[in-house]
């Protein structure tokens, strides 16, 4: 199964920018390389902050982009949104019984599931008493079953500043996946950076956005705050029963390829055909 992942894409209301940047352009050109390359993507997945100032037109826009896409798309919020706005400009969004985006999908390599760790007025991500309540009910009914959670604000520290703004309510959650055993894997956002690891015993995996990505605030040394316009990266999972895999993929039709006579095609296939033997005997 293949999930096509895409976060922090902060669109902003028609012919404006963010941050100078134009979002619209780069969820395009992700839209553009899921339906070209990755057609046969089960499902795309927008890891939260869809709107970089909760403005309708922003998601106006997005729902219009998102029209003409092919693969089944989920939206999550993220910090940046506003769950009002967002709600009343997406008549079909899908929400719980309690008025959260959260979902579920059933498929042939388990559940997924979409939280909703946005809370109006907070940076950092939180799950309510009724947002775990829905959660522990969607992980008990599937009992057994693989489960992959994927949720705007990360869980887990990245050893970065911003570790101070991540999910707030960590330890209800790590004792939930400790209760019901099943979770596998978790798929964040909400940093601006592509990094993974191991949670409390829980594998995850952390997207960057499509617009801006931080710099690696590890040290409090002075510059390490920067943010930059680098790589429009999106994930590409790969889950099967073995293993699950993701691909950080920059989408930016302009990266300049290498020439190929580098890197001699012949050459390559000899060396598969040989099962990775350098030399023939
Ligand atoms: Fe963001």
């Amino acid at each position: 199964m293949k999930i096509y992942i895409i976060s922090d894409i902060h669109l902003v209301a028609p012919d404006t920018t963010s941050k100078g940047m134009d979002s619209a352009q780069r969820l395009q050109w992700s839209f553009d390389d899921l339906a070209t390359n990755h057609a046969d993507a089960a499902f795309c997945v927008l890891l939260g902050d869809l709107a970089d100032h909760a403005e309708a037109e922003a998601y106006r826009s997005l729902r219009s982009m998102i029209a003409s896409v092919r693969t089944p798309v989920i939206t999550l919020l993220g910090n940046h949104d506003d769950r009002a706005t967002y709600l009343a400009e997406t008549p079909e969004a899908e929400t719980d019984a309690d008025g959260f985006v959260q979902a579920v999908r059933d498929t042939p390599m388990g559940r997924l599931i979409f939280l909703d760790t946005a809370e109006t007025g907070y940076v950092t991500g939180h799950l309510c008493a009724k947002r775990q309540a829905w959660l522990a009910a969607r992980l008990a009914e599937a009992a057994g079953t693989p489960v992959y959670l994927f949720m705007h604000h990360p869980p887990f520290d990245t050893g970065a500043k911003v570790d101070q703004l991540k999910f707030k309510d960590g330890a209800a959650l790590a004792a939930m996946i400790a209760e019901h055993g099943q979770v596998r894997h978790i798929a964040a956002g909400h940093t601006h950076r592509i990094c993974g690891g191991v949670w409390r015993g829980t594998a995850f995996s952390n997207l960057g956005s499509t617009t801006y990505n931080t710099g690696v605030h590890l040290t409090e040394m002075p510059g390490t705050g920067a943010r930059y316009d680098e790589s429009v990266n999106v994930g590409i999972m790969l889950v099967t029963e073995e293993q699950i895999v993701l691909h950080a993929h920059d989408v930016n039709p302009y990266r300049q390829p290498l020439p190929m006579v580098l890197f001699p095609q012949k050459r390559l296939e000899e060396i598969y055909a040989r099962g990775g033997k350098l030399a023939a005997d």
